[in-house]
């Protein structure tokens, strides 16, 4: 894969049936639970990002069994008592999902793990799931007494506890409720804003002792039972083509297979607020699936705050692309948490859209977007931190834009997107 990528814009729109990859929430979830589910499960859909390899290569070394099938389908060999110490280091690589899930999925073991990975995962916030996990039980170790990677844990009997997490986390939510499967008694996570719930929907799937509702998620002690599942497409990687349709004169693109069940559809509200053109077809309410149908519109602003964040976090990068192509001023507000992602994605967004001769401002918990009503974005060279979201989010600016755009660090893209430009070639140009 390219280190530089350079996008021209797609002057005849975008067209044509996308399926962008499985969704990474479910996938690294459907991994950690598959290991500890006695039997064989099998997995179709599953996210080739390198953060999801990572969690695969993790529950290899933890002694679960994961191939991959000629057709695709991962299947692993799980069960308690097949699992076992790692005799190395386990590296996330970039995954702060995959760092914090598998933290709380240790909790319960009686064995020193030692979790690392790249040089952002080196800087992304542990407090949140270091603080819950030792009111459990655990010993944490780890830089800055456990606030940052890497992380040394040392499980063991673990008791379950009633928390309210200091922020709206989807992340620290399931390590919490990972760490309550095998704590005595029962766990219960309390959230003032609700975050996604694959952690309960896939713990409810592999027969886990779980209730939630939006709020409040309780799980008890459980031994899991394999399945098989089908993982959806992922509504975080959608959004990037659902904006590039939005805003690239003359497109009709169909994105087959969403995830668009509780959580993760907030993109969408967000987009249909601002005047976009999107309708939902074959919407099937027992997978929480829907083909999303994405005509270009002219866009307004719109405030984006409150309890709508946690459901559109990863795609606030791209909303703001969306946002700088609309006639007005749109506010992203609430949104604190972006500074401690894979990049300070407030800065970088800002400095993206500058870039390309777009106006925006940092604000303490967000950014402002002055939009430019239609005029597109300019040519230029935007450097994505080595995120994958600002990488892709300005790849979209491009597409729209009056000529061509380099994106720098494009490579971080394989994490979530392996195929993206792939798919770029395919319903672009
Ligand atoms: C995720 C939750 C979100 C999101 C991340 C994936 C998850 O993080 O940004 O990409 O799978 O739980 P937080 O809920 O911690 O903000």
């Amino acid at each position: 894969m390219v280190t530089t990528l350079r996008v021209e814009p797609a002057r005849g729109g975008l067209h044509g049936r996308l399926r962008v990859p499985g969704d990474k929430s479910v996938s690294h979830r459907a991994l950690l639970l598959a290991a500890l589910a006695k039997g064989r499960s099998r997995i179709r859909g599953l996210s080739r990002g390198e953060d999801v390899v990572h969690t695969a290569a993790a529950m290899a070394a933890f002694g679960a069994g994961v191939q991959t099938e000629p057709d695709g389908t991962v299947t692993v060999d799980g069960g308690a008592d097949q699992l076992r110490e790692p005799d190395r280091v386990i590296d996330v690589g970039n995954s702060g999902t995959g760092i914090r899930l598998l933290s709380g999925w240790v909790a319960s073991r009686p064995w020193l793990t030692v979790l690392t990975g790249d040089q952002s995962i080196a800087g992304r916030p542990m407090g949140r799931i270091a603080d819950p996990l030792r009111l459990m039980g655990v010993r944490i170790d780890g830089r800055q007494d456990g606030r940052y990677p890497p992380l040394a844990i040392r499980g063991g009997d673990l008791h379950g506890i009633d928390y309210t997490p200091p922020v709206a986390s989807a992340q620290v939510k399931g390590a919490v409720l990972l760490a309550g499967l095998g704590a005595e008694g029962e766990t219960t996570v309390r959230e003032a804003i609700p975050t996604r719930q694959h952690s309960e929907e896939l713990l409810a799937l592999f027969g886990a002792d779980v209730e939630a509702t939006p709020g409040t998620s309780t799980v008890r002690r459980s031994t899991l039972t394999p399945t098989d599942l089908q993982v959806p497409s992922d509504p975080s990687q959608a959004a990037f083509w659902a904006v590039a349709a939005s805003v690239v004169p003359g497109s009709d693109l169909l994105l087959e297979g969403v995830y668009v069940g509780y959580g993760r559809a907030g993109f969408v509200d967000v987009l249909l607020r601002m005047g976009a053109d999107i309708t939902y077809e074959h919407h099937d309410e027992a997978t929480s699936t829907a083909d999303l149908r994405v005509r270009s519109a002219p866009l307004r602003a719109t405030e984006v705050r409150g309890a709508e964040v946690p459901s559109l976090i990863d795609e606030i990068p791209v909303l703001a692309v969306a946002a700088a192509y609309a006639d007005g001023v749109t506010i992203f507000a609430d949104a604190a948490e972006l500074k401690v992602k894979e990049s300070d994605r407030i800065a970088t967004t800002v400095a993206g859209l500058h870039a390309l001769g777009g106006e925006a401002e940092a604000t303490p918990d967000g950014l402002v977007v002055p939009g430019r009503a239609g005029r597109p974005l300019t040519a230029g060279a935007v450097d994505s931190h080595a995120d994958h979201r600002i990488a892709m989010a300005f790849a979209v600016a491009a597409l729209a834009g009056d000529g061509p755009v380099e994106v720098s660090g494009f490579d971080a893209v394989a994490t979530s997107y392996p195929t993206f430009e792939e798919d770029l070639r395919r319903c672009g140009s």
